[in-house]
């Protein structure tokens, strides 16, 4: 990302929409603010659909700070994040990486899913994550002292592809961590009703689905209903497509492609709404 693009982030965010809709949970908000005052380090802990990317994104409204997004692969590299030269007609230039740019412009830079990176993510950001708070940038051979406003977000889920992407104890312990869960019953009708504008009826009726189906452990489902599926059939529902044909391709299809795990699933939403 170029400095340029920074600029247009910045503007953009002083003209900016309104701030988006978050329901706080618990006392994340609070513990965000204090992180940021600080400079420390945040890691979000949780299941797909949870709620993070909504809650950075919130938070950096909330603090009038810029946010830049990576959504971690597997084939995310600090070189990604750091920079690269790239040729550009007869000439060699020096582009930041979003990471540089955050360090330097003094944004939050949120690292979605940060387990599914190359371990190098994690090599780069170690001496942004201490006292150092600075950025080594090793094809430039020079170190970039992080801006006041920098700040590093991550997201993690933990249960996605039990053993696989873990994060080492060693690179956890270099952040403050949240753990986001699936709401209250209460909460999260709330948050499908003000997010789609579905009755609270209807939205209560589709969140005691998601309870049932996350009660089926013995399902073996690998993800279960998150509040983004509910949101989806919500805002099918809503724009006129019949309830239990909403929840069959916004929840049940989504979750599984086993045919009796579907239709059992299907019969049980059917009863529901
Ligand atoms: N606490 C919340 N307040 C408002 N909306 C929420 C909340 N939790 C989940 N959502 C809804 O669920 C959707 C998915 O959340 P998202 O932040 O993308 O999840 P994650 O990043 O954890 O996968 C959001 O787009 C939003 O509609
Ligand atoms: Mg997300």
């Amino acid at each position: 990302m170029s400095i340029t693009e920074t600029i247009t982030i910045k503007e953009s965010l002083k003209f900016s929409s309104e701030i988006p809709f978050y329901k706080p949970i618990d006392r994340e908000v609070e513990v965000f603010r204090h992180a940021f005052k600080n400079k420390l380090p945040i890691l979000l802990k949780g299941p797909t659909g949870t709620g993070k990317t909504r809650f950075v994104d919130y938070m950096a409204h909330q603090l009038e700070q810029p946010l830049i997004t990576v959504s971690c692969h597997e084939e995310t590299s600090s070189t990604d994040l750091i920079g690269r030269y790239i040729i550009k007609g007869t000439e060699t230039i020096w582009v930041d990486g979003p990471l540089t740019t955050a360090v330097k412009e003094g944004a939050i830079l949120y690292l979605d899913e940060i387990a599914e990176a190359r371990p190098d993510v994690v090599v780069a950001i170690h001496s942004l994550t201490d006292h150092r708070k600075e950025l080594y940038i090793d094809k430039l051979g020079i170190t970039v002292k992080a801006h006041p406003d920098f700040m590093l977000v991550a997201s993690f889920n933990p249960g996605y592809q039990k053993g696989f992407k873990e994060l080492k104890p060693s690179t956890r312990q270099r952040f403050v961590a949240l753990s986001f869960q699936y709401p209250t019953a209460k909460d999260e009708t709330e948050i499908v009703a003000a997010e789609t504008g579905l009755d609270k009826d209807t939205s209560k009726k589709l969140v005691n689905i998601a309870n049932k189906i996350r009660n089926l452990t013995e399902l073996g489902l690998t993800e279960t209903v998150s509040t983004r599926l509910l949101v989806d059939a919500a805002m099918l529902i809503n724009s006129g497509l019949p309830k239990r044909l909403s929840v069959k391709v916004a929840v049940v299809e989504p979750l599984t492609d086993d045919v009796e795990i579907t239709q059992a699933l299907t019969d049980l939403c059917d009863l529901m709404i």
